[in-house]
């Protein structure tokens, strides 16, 4: 009886499971239940429309009387700009109304979870931070 020695091939494939440690996300996921709609564009109206408008727009900052999420995610160097100001509080300028810290807090936090992070361009052309006029 010829026996052939059918050595099963045990192919330890070493799974090698090296689990590469995941890269953690760029910024933490934040998450917000504020509405654009219903909770940021009435502090935008009242707190920076007057000044950021389609007739005056200092600085070339400019919220359009019908902004949209999309818009705000489209310019988002100027609302991460926007965002960033108003957590420092130099805007509104303190001698123009009072904005409210929690209408601050709502700003940035809508800003933070909805508006990704400008990609930087090195060596690039200057920031853009018109608004989108339509
Ligand atoms: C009373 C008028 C006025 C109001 C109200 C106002 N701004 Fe401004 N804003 C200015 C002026 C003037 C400048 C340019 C000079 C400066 O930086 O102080 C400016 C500049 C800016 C800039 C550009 C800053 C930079 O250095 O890049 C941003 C962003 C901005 N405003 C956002 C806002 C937001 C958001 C609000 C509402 C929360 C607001 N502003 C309310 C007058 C105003």
């Amino acid at each position: 009886m010829k026996s052939i020695a059918l050595v099963p091939v045990f192919a330890v494939f070493c799974l090698a499971a090296v689990i590469f440690a995941q890269d953690p996300p760029k910024e933490p996921a934040k998450t917000t239940k504020l509405d654009f709609k219903k909770d940021i564009i009435p502090i935008v109206k009242a707190n920076c429309i007057s000044c950021h408008n389609k007739d005056k727009a200092e600085h070339n900052v400019m919220f359009p009387d019908n902004m949209t999420e999309e818009d705000a995610v489209k310019n988002a160097r100027m609302w991460r700009n926007s965002a960033r100001e108003v957590k420092k509080g130099a805007m509104p300028p303190k001698n123009n109304g009072t904005m409210g810290d929690k209408d601050r807090a709502k700003f940035v936090e809508w800003v933070e979870a909805k508006v990704p992070r400008p990609a930087r361009r090195p060596g690039g052309e200057p920031p853009k931070t018109t608004g989108g006029g339509h």
